[in-house]
């Protein structure tokens, strides 16, 4: 089986193969619980995460395999100057599967690349992060009945915000899909997700500073973090991290059916009072991604 470093490399029928089966692990559960017994998942998280790893973790548990995990970079060896290749190679022999994170970008290809067992992605520095986007078009799948025919907001951090990087990629593929970018003007879109993505593709797009006067438009508002740990200075950050605070005020003119995501961990993009709002669903992508790397996993060691 192969590794998974980018959401690109997955082609739609893949996608839609690992939707079906995401379907069938919550219809049967019973039926996956000792599909992987007898394999090893190895998380190396060399920067900090929740939900990921413990959802990769869960995932395994839940299909009867077993886990090792590296849970920063100061308890293991790469504080100690070993590379990543070396890493990659090591882990080779004690697992049969890695879910990597790596504050540098191109690491866990770097690692894909060394170790003889495959290599999921975890996220890596402001790139990619293909699992999560897994589980985000899992939730609009689930909400929507679809995948095309929509409007899709992404909001605040969209320059370090790597799950919207990768949601672009995968969403940009769909029949039909607008995207409207709205985020400081410092933290815009990379240009090369621009120009290798949505104007290689044809694909309608703005690019606004203002939620409230776009909103009615959205099916989909997907809400990100200002990415603190991305930032050079400090001031920077204090300056922009408020940009936008989703508020029921601010949710007046949406649609009824909008479904609100975020990859979480939230800080105050999202006030606490929309969470009981129907079209809050960024705790559903939390267990949706669960499944979607359960799907994941059963595909890349070739169980299914
Ligand atoms: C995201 C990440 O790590 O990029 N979190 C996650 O994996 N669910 C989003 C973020 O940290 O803001």
């Amino acid at each position: 089986m192969r590794s998974l470093i980018d959401i690109q490399e997955l082609s739609t029928a893949e996608i839609d193969e690992l939707l079906k089966i995401a379907q069938d692990i919550i219809n049967n559960p019973a039926k996956y619980s000792e599909m992987c017994k007898g394999k090893k998942l190895a998380t190396l998280f060399f920067e900090p995460s929740t939900r990921t790893r413990l959802s990769f973790e869960a995932a395994m548990y839940e299909l009867g395999g077993n886990v090792l995990s590296v849970s920063s970079a100061e308890s293991s060896s790469a504080a100690k100057g070993e590379s990543v290749a070396d890493t990659a190679k090591t882990i080779s022999n004690y697992a049969d599967i890695i879910a990597m994170r790596h504050p540098k970008e191109g690491a866990p290809l770097v690692a894909s690349m060394n170790a003889t067992i495959p290599v999921i992605n975890a996220g890596d520095g402001g790139h990619n992060h293909p699992t999560q986007t897994l589980a985000d078009l899992c939730t609009i799948y689930c909400e929507k009945g679809r995948l095309d025919n929509m409007t899709v907001g992404l909001c605040g951090d969209l320059k370090f915000g790597r799950t919207v990087h990768s949601l672009i990629a995968a969403m940009a593929r769909y029949e039909n899909v607008k995207f409207v970018l709205i985020s400081p003007v410092e933290l815009k879109v990379p240009s090369y997700v621009k120009k290798d993505i949505l104007k290689q593709k044809n694909i309608e797009y703005v690019q606004t500073t203002e939620l409230e006067e776009v909103m009615p438009e959205l099916d989909v508002l997907y809400m990100t973090r200002v990415q603190k740990e991305r930032f050079f200075n400090e001031e920077d950050y204090l300056r922009l991290k408020d940009s936008y605070i989703l508020t029921p005020e601010k949710l007046k003119n949406a649609k009824p059916d909008l479904s609100i995501l975020h990859p979480l961990p939230r800080v105050n993009e999202i006030a606490v009072a929309i969470d009981d709002d129907p079209r809050a669903c960024y705790f559903k992508q939390v267990y949706y991604g669960k499944i979607m790397r359960m799907s994941l996993i059963l595909k890349a060691l070739e169980v299914l």
